[in-house]
C-alpha cells in the first residue's frame, strides 16, 4: 500500500468505547494530516481521554478502526505504536519520583527506541542524545540531575512532554497539559508546543483552558457524550449554538470570540 501525499498521519473511523452500557466514545470518525494540530475540548466525561486510551492503544477499541499512515494499528500494542511514532502524555502526572530528571527522560527515550536488541547494556549514545534535545525544547536544560520529586507542577508537566519528545514521535498526544497552571505558566506551555508543533510534529491536545485550545489549534473538536458536537476553526466555535449552550456558556463563547479574532490578527499572546 504506496503512501500518498493526502493520506492522514492519523485516522479514526467509527471508534466506540463501551464501559457495559455507558458509551464513553460512540462512533467517531475523523481524520488528522501530518502538521495539524487538533484542539479537542468538551464536558468533563466527555469521552476524551478515553478517546486517547484508544488511539495509543492502553485500551481496546468495542468497535471501529485506528490507522496510523495508512496503517491499521487497532489491535496493536501500546509499545508497537509508540515505536510506530506516537506518544501520549498522561492527564495525571506520571514519572518516577526516585529518579533524577534526567533518567525520568532515559526511561522514556529507551522505551520509545524502535530496536531494543540488548536490554541492559546500558544507554547509548542515541539515547542520550534525544534525551539532550528534549530537555532544550522544553527549556529543563542544567536541571537533569534534579530529583523529580522536588519538581514544582509546571515543571513536571514540562518533564512529561520531555519524556514524550524523546520518543520522537511524529503524533504526540497532550491530555490537558496546562490544567491548574498559572496565566504565565500556561504561556510557557504554550510556547513549547507551538514549537515542538513547528519542528513538524503533528499534535492533538485535549484542554480545558480554552485560551491555550484556540492559540495553538488549527482545527477544533468538541466532543458530548462521546460524540463530535463540533469539528472546524476556533472562530466557529464561538459561534456555534451547540458548544456555547453545551460546553462554553454565553460569556466564555464571547471571549472564546475575542480570542480567535485576536489569534488571526496574531494578537492572542499580547491580548490574554
Ligand atoms: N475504565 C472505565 N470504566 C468505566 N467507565 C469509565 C472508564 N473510563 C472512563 N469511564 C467513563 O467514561 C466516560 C468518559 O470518561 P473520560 O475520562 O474519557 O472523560 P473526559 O472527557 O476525559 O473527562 P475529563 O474532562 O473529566 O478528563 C465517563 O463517564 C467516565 O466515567
Ligand atoms: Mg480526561
Amino acid at each position: 500500500m504506496g503512501k500518498t501525499s493526502e493520506q492522514p498521519l492519523l485516522s479514526c473511523r467509527n471508534v466506540t468505547k463501551k464501559f457495559g452500557s455507558l458509551v464513553a466514545v460512540g462512533d467517531l470518525s475523523f481524520d488528522l494530516a501530518a502538521g495539524e494540530v487538533l484542539g479537542i475540548g468538551g464536558p468533563n466525561g466527555a469521552g476524551k481521554t478515553t478517546l486517547f486510551e484508544m488511539i495509543s492503544g492502553q485500551t481496546t477499541v468495542t468497535s471501529g478502526q485506528i490507522l496510523l499512515d495508512g496503517r491499521d494499528v487497532t489491535r496493536d500494542s501500546a509499545v508497537r505504536r509508540c515505536h510506530a511514532g506516537m506518544a501520549r502524555v498522561f492527564q495525571l502526572n506520571t514519572g518516577f519520583d526516585s529518579l533524577s530528571v534526567r533518567d525520568n527522560i532515559r526511561v522514556a527515550a529507551y522505551y520509545g527506541r524502535r530496536n531494543r536488541i540488548m536490554p541492559g547494556l546500558g544507554f547509548s549514545a542515541e539515547v542520550e542524545t534525544a534525551v539532550d534535545d528534549a530537555l532544550e525544547r522544553v527549556g529543563l536544560v542544567g536541571r537533569g540531575r534534579q530529583s523529580a520529586a522536588t519538581l514544582t507542577v509546571i515543571d513536571r508537566k514540562l518533564l512529561m512532554i520531555a519524556g514524550a519528545l524523546a520518543m520522537q514521535p511524529k503524533l504526540l498526544l497532550l491530555d490537558e497539559p496546562v490544567g491548574g497552571l498559572t496565566h504565565r505558566e500556561i504561556d510557557q506551555v504554550a510556547k513549547v508546543v507551538a514549537e515542538v508543533a513547528a519542528s513538524g510534529v503533528t499534535v492533538v491536545l485535549i484542554e480545558h483552558v480554552m485560551r491555550f485550545l484556540v492559540q495553538l489549534s488549527t482545527r477544533v473538536m468538541i466532543l458530548h457524550h462521546g460524540r463530535k458536537l463540533y469539528e472546524g476553526s476556533a472562530t466557529g466555535l464561538a459561534h456555534d449554538p451547540g458548544v456555547v449552550e453545551v460546553y462554553l456558556g454565553k460569556e466564555a463563547g464571547r471571549d472564546v470570540a475575542a480570542m480567535a479574532a485576536g489569534k488571526a490578527e496574531g494578537m492572542v499572546r499580547h491580548a490574554f
